[in-house]
């Protein structure tokens, strides 16, 4: 008698991911184009940005995956936007949600709802340069003669916490002040494509489906 089919025989299916962005989608991107060259085994099945009107939704509509505008409305609470986020994205069914240039803090009316499947891109190392324009204070800081070198990193989004939580991956980079800003903000950018879609890699080929674990 023949070996019959079992779950760990099954092909896995892509994992489904939602990305969350706020400006240009340079990582989107990254993320779009390592699926479909097939390095990445999952499926972006939505963006949402919580601006209108930016680049990342344009990069979303031409690879044909639905672009969502969530803006905040006026007066309203953080926590209620949260769950009104939260409730969107849970409709297209994430395994992970990717924050990939969203520049909102999350609380955890949105992340109560996806423990261990939220995951951050930073533009700075662990416990370094949290919160905005971390690339222009690294550089100021290299001018200054204070700092030689930056990274970025990869982590997960447990709580509230702002780029902090559990590392899943870093890369560092030095920080050449003769080359000037515009090489060296290029630099970091392409380092981040380049370990976010490793990092994704990774969690998409080791996070077994759903189903296998509930089965
Ligand atoms: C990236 O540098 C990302 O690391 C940063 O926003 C940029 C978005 O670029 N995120 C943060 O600073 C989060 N604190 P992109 O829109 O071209 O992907």
């Amino acid at each position: 008698m023949g070996s019959s089919s079992t779950d760990h025989d099954r092909p896995r299916r892509p994992k489904r991911l939602v990305v969350l962005v706020s400006g240009g989608g340079s990582n989107l991107q990254a993320i779009i184009d390592a699926c479909a060259g097939e390095q990445l085994p999952a499926e972006v099945v939505a963006v949402v940005s919580n601006q209108a009107d930016v680049f990342a939704l344009q990069r979303a509509d031409a690879a044909g995956v639905p672009a969502v505008h969530v803006g905040v409305h006026p007066g309203e609470e953080r926590s209620d936007y949260d769950a009104r986020l939260a409730d969107v994205v849970a409709g297209f069914d994430p395994d992970l949600v990717v924050l990939a240039g969203w520049m909102r803090l999350l609380t955890m009316s949105f992340l109560g709802w996806f423990p261990h499947r939220v995951v951050n891109l930073h533009p700075a190392l662990p416990g370094d340069l949290p919160g905005t324009r971390a690339i222009e204070r690294a550089w100021d800081e290299a001018i200054a003669g204070t700092r030689t070198g930056t990274g970025v990193m990869v982590h997960l989004v447990p709580d509230e916490g702002v780029d902090d939580g559990p590392v899943l991956g870093t890369a560092t980079v030095d920080i050449d002040t003769t080359a000037g800003f515009d090489a060296f903000a290029e630099l970091v950018h392409a380092t981040e494509h380049r370990l976010l879609v490793d990092t994704l890699t990774d969690l998409c080929t080791d996070t077994p489906d759903r189903t296998e674990v509930s089965a």
